[in-house]
């Protein structure tokens, strides 16, 4: 086996974003596309030669042989060990879980989340950290700067292995380690949740569906639900990961769980109707009748997560995305524990979690987790949720109701305008920032803005500083708009509008009627229609 040194020249806009470096599959299908980022992501990681990484993905198109690439060049460069889940199959929070118990020095995972896949799909490729964790920005930015230098990559010239084989094999002087890539995390959700609770609960005849969307968490919920914990076969759904997602859009909202949510509020629902995204990091929780916005679900979860024995000694403090809703710091204020604000995106949360400062952690995005992993965790929330169930009784609209009881009810929409023209999207971000000091202390219609500014986040680990986070505007009756670009397509420009406004009295409002007239508003100070030709947004969450 000989180490071949392939020349090469810099491809312009290998620029990871939230999470990764995302490109249509056709991009990443084009030599050297792929190369030259894995070569960029091994000429940063000093000291690798010897080490140990894992690598695995979401099962998508182009995962195979994406995988038998990194392995060859992994080889070439020196990398000691890869542990490889079979058939190169690895969910985010299962990576991360690995990464973690083995010690390893990094990893490599295949996923665009939950963009659709297939040919025409998404791919991507996102390094993690030894803690676990997606990359920090200044290791993401280093990768970057070295694709814009990049004079040649290293690949071993071998036979493709066989991945479907457990056990080890070796690559010139790599060994590759097949292993069992739902074991480890079995064994991590065994130690966290009460399993005993939750079998007890299915033998009452609780009843839910799981829809895995045809990705990674079929497997791992097949396993745990109807495996471990006594489901009924058939409660996990669309259980086999296709590289097409069977033609799907693997993410977990109503708007792509539409039969999902269809069941949940039709007679005869189950008690429980979850779902997981392409990679398994993300969760919708519906109950009968009720759908759980993922604001609410993190709120709720960390006012009853000393009920599983993982959490049993309460929380070290809990942490949010800015755009999410703060019903979660009421629960924090409750408790007596810090609430931390960042940006979106879960590399925020990885230092405050590795300096012991938060234990629970959730995003809007349908993204919750906690210190078990570096990564949000789909499935874990699931049967957090389930373990809290099991201890309290209960069904989980009567948990969510008896929440806003106590706290108040954040009602909270976002909505989603995609595909849009990236210059004007900008335009449109630029002119309010622009604004902000002149919206400060405005009256817009019934409300009178607090505080109008563009977050800055900075860290309270590393110190580390990152401005121009979204804007937000802070009205004085409480209630809240947010506006920000995606940082994860792959195609234009997405502009998000979270709008968010408390109620302690009404806790029975359709939410999208309650928020009409901040939507409305949102529009207007936005110039949306204006500026984009859009009437409406293409998807509300
Ligand atoms: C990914 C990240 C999340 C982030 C989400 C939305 O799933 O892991 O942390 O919240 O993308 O990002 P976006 O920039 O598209 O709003
Ligand atoms: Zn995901």
């Amino acid at each position: 086996m000989t180490i071949r040194t392939v020349p090469t020249r810099p491809i312009l806009g290998q620029k990871p974003g939230t999470s990764g470096l995302r490109k249509r599959v056709s991009t990443f299908q084009e030599s050297p596309y792929l190369e030259n980022f894995v070569q960029a992501i091994l000429d940063c990681l000093d000291g690798v030669e010897g080490q140990t990484l894992v690598v695995g993905g979401d099962g998508r198109f182009f995962n195979r042989r994406a995988i038998q690439t990194i392995l060859k060049m992994a080889a070439a460069n020196g990398v000691g060990r890869v542990l490889v889940g079979q058939d190169g199959l690895l969910s985010t929070p299962a990576a991360s879980c690995v990464i973690r118990k083995y010690r390893a020095y990094g990893g490599i995972i295949l996923s665009a989340s939950h963009n659709p896949g297939g040919p025409e799909g998404d791919f991507g490729v996102k390094y993690n950290i030894g803690n676990g964790g997606p990359a920090p920005e200044k290791v993401t930015e280093a990768i970057f700067a070295r694709t814009q230098t990049l004079g040649a990559y290293a690949i071993l010239e071998a036979a493709d292995l066989d991945l479907s084989r457990l056990g080890e094999q070796r690559l010139s002087g790599m060994v590759v380690e097949v292993i069992d890539p739902v074991a480890d995390y079995v064994a991590l959700m065994e130690e966290l949740l009460d399993f005993e609770a939750i079998r007890r609960l299915f033998a009452g005849g609780f009843k839910m569906r799981f829809d895995a969307m045809h990705a990674i968490t079929g497997p791992y919920a097949s396993a745990i639900l109807e495996g471990r914990l006594g489901a009924p076969a058939g409660t996990v759904v669309n259980g086999t990961p296709l590289p097409d997602f069977g033609g799907g859009h693997p993410d977990p909202n109503l708007h792509h769980c539409a039969a999902l949510a269809t069941l949940m509020n039709g007679p005869g629902a189950p008690d429980l109707g979850a779902a997981s995204d392409g990679d398994g990091d993300r969760n919708l929780i519906h109950g009968k009748g009720l759908y759980v916005t993922p604001s609410d679900s993190l709120a709720v979860l960390a006012a009853n997560a000393h009920l599983a024995p993982g959490y049993a000694k309460g929380l070290a403090g809990v942490a949010r995305s800015m755009p999410t809703s703060r019903a979660v710091d009421r629960v924090a204020e409750k408790l007596g524990i810090a609430c931390h604000e960042t940006p979106t995106g879960w590399k925020f949360f990885g230092n405050l979690m590795d300096a012991g400062k938060v234990t629970l952690c959730g995003e809007e995005s349908f993204g919750t987790g906690s210190a078990h992993v570096r990564e949000k965790d789909g499935l874990w929330a699931v049967l957090l949720w389930l373990n809290i169930l099991a201890v309290r009784g209960g069904d989980v609209a009567g948990l969510v109701r008896a929440h806003w009881q106590e706290f108040g009810r954040n009602y909270y929409t976002r909505h989603d305008y995609e595909g849009l023209d990236a210059g004007a999207a900008a335009a449109l971000m630029d002119e309010l920032r622009a604004r902000l000091p002149e919206l400060q202390g405005q009256k817009l219609g019934e409300e009178t803005v607090a505080t109008a500014d563009d977050f800055s986040y900075t860290d309270p680990v590393d110190g580390s500083v990152s401005r121009g986070q979204g804007i937000r505007l802070l009205f004085a009756s409480g209630a809240r708009i947010v506006f920000r670009l995606s940082g994860t397509g792959t195609e234009g420009a997405t502009l998000r509008v979270y709008v968010e406004r408390y109620e302690k009295g009404r806790l029975e409002e359709d939410t999208q009627a309650f928020l009409a007239p901040l939507v409305r508003l949102a529009g207007e100070v936005a110039g949306i229609e204006a500026r984009t030709g859009r009437r409406g947004p293409d998807v509300i969450t």
